[in-house]
């Protein structure tokens, strides 16, 4: 018989049951839901509203069904529709009337806005530890290949001189970003909606602010049909989810290129790779393409959820029950991906030699040609004009810039000198970009130190 069946003269038709039960998914919030139950049942003891008598039975009865549970001893079913209704059941099988007590002053609609806040806070620092583990990882492999010249690129062109390091070292600060950004989630989301009741508050004499405290709450929520209403904390973790994804999915794009014969930059490890089941040759970077497409994934759970409340009436509808898998699904998938990916990565051969060779075609130093014209007295625009014809010359000769002579460049400008050919060598162009933030040797390791104090700040 349903909890809620006292107004209704027959039974649920068995479709309807199936559509209804969420138990079968929320199950996983079975901790915080006790966790709030025993907040809650303190509260009414303590402000009088039930015995103390009944409130020490429903603690005790919810201790022994968080560990019957834990062991395995319980199991639910879809006839009490969720995790909120199973538990309750439970309590009062064990318990007897006291157990009717515990949603005095309370609704599934305010409780099941606290389990999964509590739920969605509980992960953030799992997803950060994970981001962090990422980011040593990062700075390990930085560390060693800091002097490393590769071609940095735009369009996919060769463009430009930078390191291994400093290509690396710009996800690092992507994920910082992304760890911040849970962080902020984190702050925004910790109020209590417990005591917001069905939409309306009570009229029970209850203590907000004991429950939002012993929770680990910062407040309880203000207003009581929003704290029943909004997922805005789930779709604000689903979106720094995306992003996280859409900069793992980038990074993922990279590997499988250089991996490429085509680029050859690195070499994945046997244990990070997989075979084709015809071509005897194959290894192929199938944890990079998976995690590129689990990307899809996590938006379309961001896009779910976002669609799911879209033009909701307030407060509560049942409706909002369809936030829990996208939210579950983009976690797992994230919990899944980030350890693998930052294993890959800590295990791969780094083909530095092929990166030099790489950057040694491509003209990757043209803009230091003319800057090297600039800084002996040219117009920028003369320079870059100058650079651009040599470049066209080059590029029909097959011929590097650096491999021209004095003679043929300064055929083009007489502002060229013996020193032009130290200011052409790749490893000195990236050796002088300093700039803040640049690629020299100082500037990334300055990078790197910072980044391992972020991530020795917050590790555990
Ligand atoms: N299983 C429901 C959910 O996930 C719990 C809240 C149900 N409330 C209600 N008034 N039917 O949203």
């Amino acid at each position: 018989m349903k909890l809620w069946s006292g107004r209704f003269a027959k039974d649920t038709d068995a479709l309807v049951n199936e559509l209804n039960a969420s138990i079968s998914f929320d199950q996983r919030l079975y901790r915080e839901d006790i966790q709030g139950s025993l907040a809650h049942a303190r509260m009414l003891g303590d402000c009088g509203v039930i015995s103390a008598e009944d409130a020490a039975a429903i603690r005790e009865g919810l201790q022994g069904i968080l560990r019957d549970i834990e062991a395995g001893k319980v199991e639910f079913t879809a006839d009490n529709e969720d995790i909120h209704m199973n538990v309750e059941a439970l309590l009062t099988a064990r318990i007897g009337d006291a157990g009717k007590r515990l949603h005095t002053a309370r609704s599934r609609n305010d409780q099941v806005a606290l389990d999964f806040r509590m739920y969605v806070r509980g992960q953030i620092p799992v997803i950060v530890e994970q981001l962090l583990e990422l980011e040593r990882v990062l700075c390990k492999q930085a560390r060693r290949y800091q002097s490393a010249v590769m071609p940095g690129y735009t369009h996919l062109q060769r463009a430009q001189p930078i390191s291994f390091a400093q290509h690396l070292m710009a996800y690092a600060q992507m994920f910082a970003r992304d760890v911040t950004r849970l962080e902020d989630c984190g702050k925004r989301l910790n109020q209590c909606p417990l005591g917001s009741g069905a939409l309306a508050g009570t009229t029970y004499p209850i203590d907000r602010f004991q429950t939002a405290a012993a929770l680990g709450f910062d407040a309880p929520m203000g207003n009581s049909l929003d704290g029943v209403s909004d997922r805005d904390y789930a779709l604000e973790l689903l979106s720094d989810l995306s992003i996280l994804m859409m900069h793992l999915s980038r990074f993922a794009e990279e590997v499988i290129l250089w991996c490429s014969w085509e680029f050859k930059f690195i070499e994945l490890d046997d244990a990070y790779a997989t075979g084709s089941s015809i071509m005897p040759q194959k290894k192929n970077p199938d944890v990079a393409e998976l995690v590129r497409g689990k990307t899809g994934r996590v938006y379309g759970d961001l896009m779910g959820l976002l669609t799911v409340m879209k033009g909701l009436p307030l407060a509560y509808n049942k409706d909002m029950q369809e936030d829990k898998e996208p939210v579950f699904d983009a976690i797992d998938t994230v919990e899944m991906c980030l350890p693998v990916f930052a294993r890959m990565l800590d295990t791969m051969t780094v083909r530095a030699d092929n990166m030099r060779a790489a950057a040694g075609r491509g003209f990757i130093n043209a803009t230091d040609c003319a800057d090297y014209l600039t800084k002996k007295g040219m117009a920028f625009r003369d320079a870059y004009t100058v650079t651009g014809r040599l470049v066209a010359e080059c590029a029909a000769r097959e011929k590097t810039l650096e491999e021209l002579t004095l003679a043929e460049l300064r055929a083009v400008s007489d502002l060229f000198g013996e020193d032009v050919f130290e200011a052409l060598k790749l490893e000195n162009c990236m050796a002088l970009r300093g700039s803040f933030g640049g690629p020299a040797v100082l500037e990334t390791a300055r990078q790197i130190e910072e980044m391992e104090r972020f991530a020795d700040a917050r590790g555990t």
